[in-house]
């Protein structure tokens, strides 16, 4: 087995897998108005994503596994891939807005998944239509409760974004009050296309002041590649944490690699390059020498953007990766 290891030594452990580029939300932190979406001849098909995915698992020792979107459930056969890498040696996840969990949740349990993240950024009806552009709210709340009743295991991811929902983070600590319930925090992040802006970032820094000066809070251990930085309220059965891309970047502990709906390699969330495997894949060609040498061309940090300093307000941050986040996958 070859590991995959880049020019900083750090071996990479997890994959992300983009299966979709389409949604049926349109949040505007994630997505432009106009969004042009991939053809389904462009998209892995189900037997290649088992092909890339075995192989990253037995080739290069690959052992967490992320099914992404776009929103993942757009696919009609999502459960059966989810069935095909269930039966890899990985912890297999899945990222989703829940929209249509209802629909698939009791086939993804029996094909095998154990855990999803699950997007909710507000409590309030109409603050969600402006946020994803689409309604939507009770439908979701409803299937995140139907998420934790069927035992899945169910981290919520909230994008924090000054001025749209930072009024809402006492509320969403108060959920791990009585349920084994993780919410994780995410500092707004630029991707093309999202309007981001240094003011509209509600920062770690801010987040634990904020929840800090409401409960007595404790820090967490986080596991090694973890790219979430775990609390709890003292006492409480569930747990937050934030995940401080922008003001605190993890990069030097990153251990993740993506490939994107139609089978692009990339080495960062913010990479501006990208490596195509699935035409390769499609001709029979070996992958291996494109494969290490994507890794190998990982940079330092935030795939070579510089760092986010919060005196700098002059600084062009936005819009430097080359692709929205919902055509990354998250
Ligand atoms: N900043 C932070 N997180 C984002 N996501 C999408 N866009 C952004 C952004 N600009 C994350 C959210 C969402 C998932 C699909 O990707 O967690 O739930
Ligand atoms: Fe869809 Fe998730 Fe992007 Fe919202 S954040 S548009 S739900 S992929």
């Amino acid at each position: 087995m070859t590991l995959l290891t880049d020019r900083f030594s750090r071996t990479h452990r997890s994959l992300r897998i983009s299966i979709v580029d389409k949604c049926d939300l349109r949040c505007a932190y994630c997505m432009p108005e106009e969004q042009q979406f991939l053809r389904n001849e462009a998209l892995m098909t189900r037997e290649e994503i088992r092909t890339l995915a075995t192989l990253f698992v037995e080739r290069y020792g690959i052992t967490k596994v992320r099914l992404t979107g776009g929103e993942p459930l757009m696919r009609r056969d999502v459960a059966e891939i989810v069935g095909d890498l269930a039966k890899l040696p990985v912890k297999l996840g899945l990222s989703t807005n829940a929209m249509r969990l209802h629909l698939f949740l009791d086939r993804l349990v029996a094909a095998g998944l154990k855990s999803v993240n699950i997007s909710l950024d507000t409590f309030d009806a109409e603050r969600f239509r402006q946020i994803a552009r689409r309604e939507g709210f009770d439908q979701v709340w409803a299937n995140i409760q139907a998420a934790v009743d069927s035992g899945l295991r169910v981290k919520l991811n909230t994008v924090v974004m000054r001025g749209v929902n930072e009024d809402e983070l006492l509320r969403f600590v108060e959920l791990t009050r009585d349920r084994n319930v993780h919410v994780r925090f995410i500092e707004f992040m630029p991707f093309a296309g999202n309007h981001w802006g240094r003011d509209k970032v509600y920062t770690y820094a801010e987040m634990l002041g904020r929840i800090g000066s409401a409960f007595p809070i404790e820090k967490l251990d986080d596991e090694p590649n973890s790219t979430a930085k775990a609390w709890r309220v003292k006492g409480w059965p569930g747990t937050f944490a934030v995940i401080s891309t922008v003001t605190e970047p993890f990069c030097g502990s990153c251990d993740r690699l993506r490939l994107t709906a139609e089978g692009k390699m990339r080495n960062c969330l913010f990479a501006r390059e990208e490596t195509d495997l699935l035409t390769p894949l499609r001709k029979g060609e070996d992958l291996d020498a494109l494969i290490r040498a994507n890794v190998l061309a990982k940079h330092e940090m935030l795939g070579g953007l510089p760092r986010f300093q919060p005196d700098k307000q002059d600084e062009v941050l936005h819009d430097l990766s080359t692709r929205p986040m919902v055509s990354i996958g998250g």
